[in-house]
Formats: structure tokens, C-alpha cells, sequence
């Protein structure tokens, strides 16, 4: 199967590979598994809290060059944002911008799910209530 030069690029050039402070109170962790086969993606976000912005996100993926791609792209789009804005995050813009075949939807699945579990974490961690997404197929 042939990936696109864009997947290819955030695959060899990853952006925001790394990790957050946990312990921080303004970062959020997000851990998700692709039931389908097995990839592990850790995502997350530091917020501003006094603005509400995602000040800076990271990630460290455990899979396939689509996952990857989806992540890197994901922790671009998401600096910058609103936590409200990054909700908005779906996978099938990710499907678009890295043009993914069917196969490797759920690879974007898993960026727009762990954007959902750092944006829970990070509200779990300042008293807020958490969201309740519905399932993606
Ligand atoms: Fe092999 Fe995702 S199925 S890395
Ligand atoms: Fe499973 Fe990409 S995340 S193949």
C-alpha cells in the first residue's frame, strides 16, 4: 500500500514528539489502544488556564506511519486552539489532510480519540466534569 508524501513527511519528520509534565495541573494525558491492531498512541496538551489556549502538545505513538502522521498532524493543529476548538478536531479532516485510505481510518480514530481523553484529563485534573464522546465506528 502506498502512502501519501504527506503522511511520508510527519512519518520521517514527526513534529512534537515528547512528553508534558504530567504532574502539572494544566496538562492533560491522553492514552488510547486501536482495538484493530493493537497501537498505542499518548497525546497530550498543556493549557493556558487564565486564556483557555493549548499552549504546547505532544505525543509518542507506538504504531503504524498513519498513526504517527495523524498525531504529528494533530499536535499542529491543536497549538494554538481553544480546548472548545480542539473539540471540533475530527478524524476524517485528518483522513483528508494526510489522504488515508479506508484501511487506516481508525489510525486517524485513534488522534481525534486521544485529543478527546487529554481534553478530559485536563478537565478531570481542574474539577471539571468529563465529556461524553460517542463511539466512532
Ligand atoms: Fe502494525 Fe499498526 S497494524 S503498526
Ligand atoms: Fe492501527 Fe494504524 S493505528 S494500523
Amino acid at each position: 500500500m502506498a502512502y501519501s508524501e504527506k503522511v511520508i513527511d510527519h512519518y520521517q519528520n514527526p513534529k512534537n514528539v515528547g512528553t508534558l509534565d504530567k504532574s502539572q495541573k494544566n496538562v492533560g494525558t491522553g492514552l488510547v489502544g486501536a482495538p484493530e491492531c493493537g497501537d498505542v498512541m499518548r497525546l497530550q496538551i498543556q493549557v493556558d488556564d487564565s486564556t483557555g489556549m493549548i499552549t504546547d502538545a505532544k505525543f509518542k505513538t507506538f504504531g503504524c506511519g498513519s498513526a504517527i502522521a495523524s498525531s504529528s498532524l494533530a499536535t499542529e493543529w491543536l497549538k494554538g486552539k481553544s480546548v472548545d476548538e480542539a473539540l471540533q478536531i475530527d478524524n476524517m479532516t485528518i483522513v483528508e489532510e494526510l489522504n488515508l485510505p479506508p484501511v487506516k481510518i481508525h489510525c486517524s480514530v485513534l488522534a481525534e480519540d486521544a485529543i478527546k481523553a487529554a481534553i478530559n484529563d485536563y478537565r478531570k485534573k481542574n474539577g471539571l466534569e468529563e465529556i461524553v464522546f460517542e463511539e466512532k465506528a
